[in-house]
This record gives C-alpha cells, sequence and structure tokens, in this order.
C-alpha cells in the first residue's frame, strides 16, 4: 500500500467498483464529452473482472475511505501492458497524486515482467499527456481526427527499472 500524506494507493476491492465508476464517469461527461461518446464504458462495468487477469490491477486512490484517483492496467500481450482509466478528482489535482498512480502503476508493470507500457489519450487530454511525457513517456503515434487528434505515447520498461528503484 502506498501512502501520500491521508492518500492510500491500494488495488480496488469490491466497495470501491461503484466510486470507480461514479468518478470517471463524472469527469468523461463533463470535461470530456466528445470521448465519453466515442468510447464505450465497456469495462468500467465490472472493474474487478475487466482487471482481473493475471498480469492485471485497477488501483485506486482512497481519501480516508473515498475514491479519489483511479488507474488500470490492462494486458495487451506478454511483452506489453495497457495503461488505462487514469483519472484524478479535480479538487485533488496538481499534487502529484495522478503522478503516484502512474508510478504504483508502472512498479506493477516491472513486477509483472512487461518490457514496455502504452497509454492511448486525445489532444484534449492536455494533463495526462503532460504528466506521461514528465514521468518517461515517448509518444509514438498521432493520428489526426479533424479537430482531436489521437495519440499513442509508449514508456520502455526496461529503461525505467533502475531509476524506479533509486527513487526507493
Ligand atoms: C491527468 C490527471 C490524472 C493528472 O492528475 P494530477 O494529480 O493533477 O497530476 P500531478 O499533480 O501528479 O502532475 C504530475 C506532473 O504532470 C504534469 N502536469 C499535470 N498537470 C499539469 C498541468 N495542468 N499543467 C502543467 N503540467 C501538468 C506536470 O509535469 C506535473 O509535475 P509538476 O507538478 O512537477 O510540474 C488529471 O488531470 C485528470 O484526472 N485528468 C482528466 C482525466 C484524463 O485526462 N485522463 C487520461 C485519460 S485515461
Amino acid at each position: 500500500m502506498t501512502q501520500n500524506n491521508s492518500i492510500k494507493i491500494q488495488k480496488c476491492e469490491k466497495q470501491h467498483v461503484e466510486s470507480v465508476r461514479s468518478l470517471i464517469e463524472g469527469v468523461l461527461s463533463k470535461e470530456f464529452p466528445a470521448e465519453h461518446q466515442a468510447y464505450p464504458p465497456n469495462d468500467l462495468m465490472d472493474i474487478l473482472d475487466s482487471y482481473g487477469k493475471l498480469g492485471e490491477a485497477f488501483f485506486v486512490a482512497l481519501d480516508h475511505g473515498t475514491v479519489v484517483g483511479t488507474v488500470g492496467i490492462k494486458k495487451d500481450d506478454d511483452r506489453t501492458a495497457l495503461l488505462r482509466r487514469l483519472f484524478v478528482l479535480p479538487e485533488y489535482r496538481g499534487k502529484k497524486l495522478g503522478e503516484k498512480l502512474v508510478e504504483r502503476a508502472i512498479d506493477f508493470c516491472h513486477e509483472v515482467g512487461y518490457d514496455e507500457l502504452i497509454f492511448k489519450t486525445t489532444s484534449t487530454m492536455k494533463n495526462a499527456n503532460r504528466l506521461c511525457e514528465h514521468v518517461g513517456f515517448l509518444m509514438r503515434a498521432r493520428l489526426d481526427l479533424g479537430p482531436i487528434q489521437l495519440m499513442k505515447y509508449m514508456l520502455n520498461l526496461k529503461k525505467t527499472a533502475g531509476e524506479l528503484s533509486r527513487k526507493g
């Protein structure tokens, strides 16, 4: 369990599932209505099942038991994981909680032994793009869809192993 002042990061449990869904749906509908329409929320219907296979995990950030942040790791293939559903409640942003969630997800990927981590975003998700660049992701593809661009970022996990262990 990771602790950051009063905020703890831990694996999602049954009692968090409903709050996870309402946090993500709430942020998407308010801040990213286009993405909300475009991407079916299938994985949110059953978080524990969707992220429950070997090599997968869903983490929540809890403030005194309340879900204030989320991140999921989904297996793409034996070498590659997908970072998904990185969300922090608006009133908790800008305090490095997003970064802590990404670091927990990266630690998990090292534990599993993945080689690379993929993060797909859009050009409107500016904070997420800055954050992933800040932790070392590199843009690998950009698809222009007129007003919006789809972006694919990649983190080489073999390179970050030493850096993370130095951080303790
Ligand atoms: C992306 C998100 C999770 C970031 O959460 P956060 O807790 O505010 O992020 P952090 O405080 O950890 O930021 C870490 C770093 O990211 C960068 N960053 C994040 N937000 C930034 C901003 N608004 N402006 C500049 N840099 C920013 C900075 O480098 C920052 O480090 P610094 O404080 O040393 O400058 C949050 O903004 C969010 O929930 N956004 C909506 C959902 C979303 O877009 N999810 C991605 C799609 S799955």
